[in-house]
């Protein structure tokens, strides 16, 4: 998908007392960013959107991103407190399942997973499938509040993505996943199930409505026609002054026509049948036939 291959690393430094410390490492088979969001006092620590590989061509899995975010866990001398998801992913295969027992730590994603998982029972006709009571450890409420170490963090609902899609605050920084794409990108795509393109403007502006200086950090980058190296953090301001589609004076019902007309070319990510039901699982394969095998469902004729 990406053009983009390098497992680049970066770390966004704490800018003071309560604002974390941050390492995004870029997952380049799907242009995924997955963060550690720390406490420096503490170095209590969050992990956010990791992933869990999936080769589409081979239906095989393999630990080589969760593996490199624990390693960085271990050089910083951090402890995970949370291992966080912002939605259920349609690109890529979460590692949260496997992150909670290699940490111990409890794993968490917004409370309208409920909703997604009702969306997806009848896409798969499997009515009894997907218990997100069971399979995460705690469900976010909007507004809700939570630590990571001695930092105050907060749950914003962002819906337009996937209608459960959550931002997490922490400090001077959001995850915004998969509503802004870096400012040369612009926004994110509205139609998935349950998507929805003037959510997602509503869901910006609110993203965009907090203080200038707090540090946005995307879901994904694929790179640009003149840029080759991913990027994936940027300000308020700085999308406010220059994101191609939603800077200061965007109208929004060009936005969302604009948004309708590019959502219409663009094909499904080859991994979503597949990440979605694994996904609305908290990351974990149904449960082992009478083989020992895990087997997929998949819905024919329906997109
Ligand atoms: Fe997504």
């Amino acid at each position: 998908m990406s053009k983009l291959k390098e497992r680049v690393v970066r770390h966004s430094p704490s800018r003071g007392e309560g604002s974390p410390d941050i390492w995004g490492i870029y997952e380049p088979d799907t242009g995924s960013i997955q963060y550690i969001c720390a406490d420096p006092e503490t170095k209590k620590a969050a992990l956010i959107d990791v992933v869990w590989n999936f080769d589409p061509q081979h239906y095989r899995f393999s630990t080589e991103s969760m593996d490199q975010v624990l390693d960085l866990v271990r050089e910083n001398g951090l402890t995970v407190e949370w291992v966080l998801d912002t939605h259920p992913h349609a690109d890529h295969v979460m590692a949260s399942a496997h992150l909670r027992e290699r940490t111990g730590a409890p794993n968490a994603i917004g409370r309208k997973v409920h909703d997604i998982a009702e969306l997806w029972r009848e896409i798969y006709h499997m009515p009894e499938a997907f218990d997100p009571d069971a399979d995460f450890d705690h469900l976010f409420a909007e507004g809700e509040k939570f630590r990571i170490g001695n930092l105050e963090a907060r749950v914003m609902l962002s819906p337009g993505h996937t209608l459960g899609s959550i931002t997490y605050v922490c400090g001077d920084a959001a995850f915004t996943h998969d509503t802004l794409m870096q400012p040369d990108v612009g926004t994110s795509r509205a139609d998935f199930p349950g998507g929805n393109t003037e959510q997602l403007w509503d869901s910006i502006q609110d993203i965009l409505a907090l203080p200038p200086q707090t540090r946005l950090f995307v879901g994904h980058d694929y790179g640009t026609d003149g840029r080759d190296e991913p990027m994936w953090e940027a300000t308020v301001a700085e999308h406010k002054a220059g994101n191609r589609h939603v800077k200061d004076g965007t109208n929004r019902e060009d936005w969302i026509r604009r948004r309708n007309e590019r959502d219409d070319t663009l094909p499904l990510p080859d991994r979503i049948l597949a990440a979605l039901q694994i996904n609305l699982r908290g990351g974990r394969l149904p449960e082992a036939e009478s083989d020992g095998r895990h087997y997929l469902k998949l819905p024919v004729d329906r997109f």
